[in-house]
């Protein structure tokens, strides 16, 4: 061989190593930040948000999940999606603690290029890449179906419900709210007799309620807006010595843990709950399409419920696989 061809071929040669060691380490080393934008870790619906996200995220060994939490502010939230902006994260996950304050941040994001998957919680307009949640409006419908047939059951005239409802500034209070009016209009005799707020928390719907019972000791139908929420009533109820054997309580969430509602509900003190999912797999799955496939995904996903009573609560504790202690 000509020295030349010989020299060619070892230029071919190296280029060609050159290519494939720059693919190999290509394929290898190409990782991605995925901001988590939560807005509370305090809460047990929260932590198994967070836990699946890091669970999901965990089977993509080229995610990074930076997992932040607002701590039920909406300014701090809007401060940790700046944050994460300037860690150069290639995808928002967000879960808004309040719809209108996170809109503005939510759409700059996305103006800007990085795709933001909504979750759980909506933010105003349409500036976000997907959004992907239950149907707050449909579960809080179904809740007050519920009712008007349990007092209708109960020939109870009137039947006075007391609300305690989320935060009003959050898509999930203002849906279960107006979706609990529809389902209750089917009996006459039901009356909405109060509504306070525990802004979703367990500890606020405490002396929320026990204010409420004070004020009327006439309340058939505690309506949580969330499971902590109607538990945090329950107490109050009991506080205030009412006969709560003789009350319904119905919450949102339908938690398997051990001091979820499925197995409240076992325990005889919750009446009903409706699975809410928080859509953390679907999240992982939708970020790695558009990320590694380019996919364009729906602008929403709508995930189920279950309504769960004491009827199929023992079915309901072996297909979530309950926590009975
Ligand atoms: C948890 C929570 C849930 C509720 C959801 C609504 O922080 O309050 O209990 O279903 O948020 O967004």
């Amino acid at each position: 061989m000509r020295t030349t061809t010989k020299a060619a071929l070892l230029i071919a040669g190296i280029a060609a190593l050159g290519a494939l060691t720059v693919q190999h380490s290509s394929a290898q080393s190409k990782t991605y930040l995925i901001g988590f934008s939560q807005l509370a870790f305090d809460d047990p619906w929260r932590v198994a948000f967070n836990n699946q996200m890091t669970k999901a995220a965990s089977k993509h060994p080229e995610f990074k999940l930076v997992t932040v939490n607002a701590q039920r502010d909406s300014a701090k939230q809007v401060a940790d999606v700046e944050n994460l902006v300037q860690q150069k994260m290639d995808l928002l996950i967000i879960s808004p603690n309040e719809a209108a304050p996170l809109t503005a941040i939510v759409k700059k994001v996305y103006d800007s290029g990085i795709p933001v998957i909504v979750l759980d919680r909506a933010v105003l307009g349409d500036a976000y890449t997907m959004f992907i949640g239950a149907d707050n409006k449909f579960i809080g419908t179904k809740a007050g179906a519920y009712v008007a047939k349990w007092c209708s059951d109960k020939k109870l005239n009137p039947c006075n419900v007391l609300e305690v409802s989320g935060l009003s500034g959050s898509t999930p209070a203002q849906e279960r709210g107006s979706g609990f009016r529809d389902g209750i209009k089917t009996n006459p005799n039901v009356k909405l007799a109060a509504s306070v707020t525990s802004e979703w928390q367990k500890a606020k719907a405490l002396p929320a309620a026990a204010a409420a019972f004070q004020a009327n000791n006439k309340f058939n139908v505690v309506y949580g807006h969330n499971d902590d929420s109607t538990e945090g009533a329950y107490i109050a109820a009991q506080n205030a010595n009412l006969d709560v054997k003789k009350m319904l309580f119905l919450g949102i969430d339908g938690l398997p843990d051990k001091n979820g509602a499925i197995v409240s509900i076992l325990q005889g003190r919750l009446g009903a709950t409706f699975v809410y999912p928080n859509g953390a797999s679907e999240a992982i799955d939708w970020a790695a399409k558009i990320l590694e496939k380019n996919e364009k995904p729906p602008k929403k996903i709508t995930l189920g419920t279950d309504e769960i009573t004491t009827e199929n609560a023992k079915q309901a504790c072996e297909k979530y696989d309950c926590e009975l202690k």
